[in-house]
């Protein structure tokens, strides 16, 4: 058996692509509405991913529910929290937290002003052993400080390279406050790997995009969480098979980024890979395929402990709106129903088992 005993499968999910919210930077761009209404639904919500087998859950905290002016804190939105930590307890599921998954209250211009947040939450918070600090700081602040395509929408490049130099600060910081609070919490952050081809380019790229970030702050995690979706083939990508997004289904170049990080010896966990499949007529195969590549990266010792599918659920895509089709439960917008998946089935066949 490659999966250790006590590997962790589940599913993850973000704030504002489930519960939506009014109080924060991507509102007036892109309104989420309350997306799924997870933030009254989560019992329901967890619920079914007990039924799917799922035994960790990643999740993420809205700061600007929490800390909605600054130095203000919602104590109400930190006991909410709280339950939605407990409620995955109640059923055995391990709580998988991300501090900031691209998103910030109106009151704050960048994540430099995280610290009043992070100390809060982690010394309120209980129940939790793995924290994750920031979700994909290269995306982030590509797509919304160089391509112009998320809030500020900024197309500057000075301002991109200041952007990825303040989440490693950032982060630096969440991980010394959070060791002061909760000595024996496991910190890392999600990192968006991606499978780099083509010399001599992706020498470069690889250097840049995968370990610049993870080289930065080595000294400063427990784990890293990979989010694996893409494979850059240079001059060009063949893309034989594409999810509804276009983007390449490449299930081998999970196993190439996994081994790329055996180097830094820490535990791996894959904290985001799914596919958009209205249809699910990909996704379970696109599972298997995935899982098979990371049991023969496992098989070469690197040291995974766990996956989560993105998503639980069909949520909003960020600038793609609510089109895109990822969840391993399908949701109608109108009546807020939760309809589990064929594919669902087969991801918990292979839970079950503990492997393929
Ligand atoms: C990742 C994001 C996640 C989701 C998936 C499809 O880049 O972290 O929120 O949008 O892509």
């Amino acid at each position: 058996m490659t999966f250790s005993k006590g590997f962790f499968w589940g599913s993850a999910t973000a704030a504002y692509q489930i519960e939506g919210g009014i109080n924060n930077n991507w509102t007036k761009f892109f309104d989420a509405g309350q997306a799924c209404d997870s933030y009254n639904r989560f019992q329901e919500d967890f619920d079914i991913a007990k039924s799917l087998g799922h035994n960790a859950h990643r999740f993420s905290i809205e700061w600007s529910r929490v800390e909605p002016e600054q130095g203000k804190f919602n104590e109400k939105e930190i006991k909410h929290y709280q339950k939605v930590i407990d409620a995955l307890r109640k059923r055995n599921i391990e709580p998988f937290v991300t501090l900031w998954h691209f998103t910030n209250p109106l009151w704050v211009k960048d994540i430099s002003q995280w610290g009043n947040y992070i100390n809060k939450i982690t010394k309120s918070l209980k129940g939790v052993n793995f924290w994750i600090t920031i979700n994909e700081p290269e995306i982030y602040s590509i797509n919304s400080y160089l391509k112009g395509l998320w809030p500020p929408k900024k197309k500057n490049f000075i301002s991109y390279l200041l952007m990825l130099k303040k989440f490693i600060k950032a982060h630096k910081q969440a991980y010394k406050i959070i060791k002061g609070n909760q000595p024996n919490a496991k910190i890392g952050i999600a990192k968006n790997n991606i499978y780099f081809e083509g010399w001599p380019i992706s020498f470069f790229d690889n250097w840049w995009w995968n370990e610049f970030f993870l080289n930065k702050i080595k000294n400063e995690q427990d784990f890293i969480g990979l989010n694996y979706y893409f494979h850059r083939h240079f001059p060009k990508n063949e893309n034989k098979e594409v999810s509804d997004m276009g983007w390449e289904i490449y299930p081998e170049g999970i196993y190439h980024v996994l081994k790329n990080l055996k180097k830094y010896n820490k535990p791996v966990y894959i904290t985001e890979n799914g596919i958009a499949d209205s249809k699910d007529i990909k996704r379970a195969k696109f599972i298997t395929d995935h899982l098979r590549w990371v049991e023969k990266a496992i098989g070469e010792r690197v040291d995974v402990r766990g996956y989560f599918y993105w998503s639980l659920l069909d949520n909003f895509e960020w600038a793609h709106g609510f089109g895109p089709r990822f969840g391993l439960v399908e949701m109608d917008y109108k009546t807020m129903e939760r309809k589990i998946r064929p594919s669902a089935r087969e991801y918990k066949k292979i839970i079950e088992n503990n492997g393929l």
